[in-house]
């Protein structure tokens, strides 16, 4: 079934023992989510104890798995998804300790300054991010050295006139910005040491494995037109995607 929308390998994520594929995806909100939490965390260096900042935390997959697997104190913070259901999250995974749920714009931190030493963003950065004033304001509640992880979606290049229109799956495309342009918005201010942003090795796997998890959670009965209009819309433009257009990225980096 679905050959060309295989599931993602977890041979070579010993952090996943005990997952299953459902359990990666449950409460995924872009695709794979805990994979590209996973491999950012893998290169931010996180410690036990350390204070996380889980922004646009959606329903905190990203965040149960930092803590469960590094220790760290997590805030996870989302503007839509209410405490109240990443709560419930949090109290399943025992994590109570751990997790503080809450509400909040990413554009008004209710943090002191220099307050976290991490912070980790998946599938949601390009919601604020791209704004020139947002990294400055973000990087003021770091401690200094402190992390940045950005991880989500991507084209390998940035949309041109000769670009496919199949490939811009929706109007929020023109905001995934290539690894390059990410780049540069990171470091053209000199506030970043970026030591690593390029596509996710696995962009396309990871795009396709999601695809087929939405597809398979669904009964075909539950299918309604707008959720059957995006799976369509999407699987066409990967399955027109010859060149690894459509990906994510991935960037780590500390503040100065
Ligand atoms: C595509 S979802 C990704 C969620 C989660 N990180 C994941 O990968 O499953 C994007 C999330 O960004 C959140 N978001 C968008 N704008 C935001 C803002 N200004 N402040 C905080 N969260 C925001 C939305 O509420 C949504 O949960």
């Amino acid at each position: 079934m679905f050959p060309d929308f295989p599931r993602y390998s977890l041979d070579g994520y010993p952090e996943l023992e005990g997952y299953t594929w459902e359990q990666c995806h449950e409460g995924e909100m872009g695709p794979g989510t805990l994979f590209q939490a996973m491999d950012l965390a893998r290169q931010a260096g996180l410690e036990r104890g350390m204070r996380v900042l889980d922004l646009a935390c959606g329903r905190a997959l990203s965040s149960v798995f930092v803590a469960r697997h590094y220790g760290v104190q997590v805030m996870a913070g989302d503007l839509n998804v209410g405490p109240a259901v990443n709560w419930d999250r949090v109290t399943r995974a025992g994590l109570e300790d751990l997790i503080t749920p809450i509400k909040m714009d990413a554009r008004d931190i209710p943090f002191p300054e220099g307050y976290f030493d991490a912070v980790l963003c998946v599938n949601a950065y390009q919601y604020f991010g791209t704004d020139d004033l947002y990294l400055p304001y973000l990087l003021k509640f770091l401690k200094p050295s402190g992390r940045i992880c950005i991880g989500g979606l991507c084209f390998s290049g940035e949309i041109t006139a000769a670009t496919p229109r199949e490939f811009i799956v929706e109007d929020e495309a023109y905001a995934w910005h290539s690894p390059d342009w990410w780049r540069d918005h990171f470091t053209r201010q000199s506030l970043v040491d970026v030591t690593h942003c390029a596509a996710h090795p696995k962009g396309r796997e990871i795009w396709l494995d999601s695809t087929r998890w939405r597809i398979e959670r669904r009964h075909p009965k539950e299918w309604d037109a707008l959720f059957r209009d995006s799976i369509l819309t999407e699987a066409v433009a990967l399955m027109m995607d010859r060149e690894r257009f459509i990906t994510s990225f991935m960037l780590v980096g500390r503040r100065h």
